[in-house]
């Protein structure tokens, strides 16, 4: 066990969402991509119920000025308040509440890194919002488990294909016992051709504050954007760093295929809605 004399726990959440939602558009021109609804909340609503289920206290939201729905999304509605319950449960309390404004998407680790000052010196999650999980236990809590046990920085890691390792941060590995993964060298986007695994980083972290330092340097990696995984990198070997195979099914919501296929997987979750939408799927299957 590598656990640090110096274990903090994670208080803290920031969720990266300044980003442009190409991919979505035109749905996206105004409308913050985190907003799309999957089955009964928005993209978002999942995972900052997944951070506050896994005991994170302050949430943090990297966003833009275009996107102000977004954060007013947790702040209180007095008009529907009484109407259900679950708009309650999706408040987060004011002082609880944090924003800061990325200016232009330079990339995942400068969204990272402009939240730098609202974390502080302590560890710290992060959350992106287009990964969503069906998971008996939720995946952030499954790597905050890890985290008591190894310390250090933790990421949430799956298998993909070899053609996939274009699309995701990728793991060299050091040693792997099928759960958690010892990490030699990460690097984003190789591509079939140069990845040094099929082992991709999957959007949950959580961090030493140290990687603000390496952030800092703003140097462009993979597609001209500054990379989170770039810093995370430079961490390795000063600190612990693993992977966790978590335990559930991971849905991307960043791509619409993918949108389409949560909706189903959330919807077939739902006791109200199963038979329906198990009707509707036959109906297409019989029709394909
Ligand atoms: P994506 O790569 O999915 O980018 O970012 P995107 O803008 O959301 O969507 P597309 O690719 O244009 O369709 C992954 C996460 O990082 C955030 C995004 O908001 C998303 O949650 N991000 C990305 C930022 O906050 N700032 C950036 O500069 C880049």
């Amino acid at each position: 066990m590598s656990s640090t004399n110096d274990f903090k726990a994670v208080r803290k959440a920031v969720f990266p969402v300044a980003g442009l939602g190409t991919r979505f558009l035109p749905a996206t021109k105004v409308m913050p991509k985190e907003l799309l609804p999957l089955h009964d909340r928005p993209v978002i609503q999942h995972a900052v119920e997944e951070a506050r289920a896994a005991g994170i206290e302050e949430f943090i939201f990297v966003t833009t000025p275009r996107k102000e729905l977004l954060t007013k999304h947790f702040t209180p509605q007095p008009h529907l308040e009484k109407m259900l319950e679950d708009v309650q449960n999706c408040e987060i309390p004011k002082d609880k509440l944090f924003e800061t404004y990325q200016q232009d998407p330079l990339g995942l680790g400068h969204a990272v890194w402009c939240a730098k000052d609202l974390v502080g010196d302590e560890p710290f999650a992060v959350l992106l919002p287009d990964d969503v999980f069906i998971a008996e236990q939720n995946c952030l809590s499954q790597m905050m488990e890890a985290y008591e046990t190894h310390g250090g920085n933790i990421v949430a890691a799956m298998d993909v294909s070899k053609e996939d390792t274009a699309r995701y941060g990728i793991l060299d590995i050091k040693s792997d016992n099928g759960k958690i993964v010892e990490i030699k060298n990460m690097v984003e986007k190789p591509g079939p051709e140069k990845t040094p695994s099929n082992t991709a980083i999957i959007g949950r972290y959580i961090l030493q504050p140290t990687v603000f330092d390496h952030l800092a340097t703003f140097d462009k990696g993979a597609g001209g954007e500054i990379q989170l995984t770039d810093a995370m990198a430079r961490l390795i070997g000063n600190q612990p760093f693993h992977g966790l195979r978590f335990d559930g099914t991971r849905y991307d919501c960043g791509t619409r295929l993918g949108y389409i296929e949560a909706n189903i997987a959330f919807g077939l979750q739902d006791p109200d809605m199963n038979k329906d939408i198990r009707k509707i799927l036959e109906k297409y299957n019989a029709n394909a």
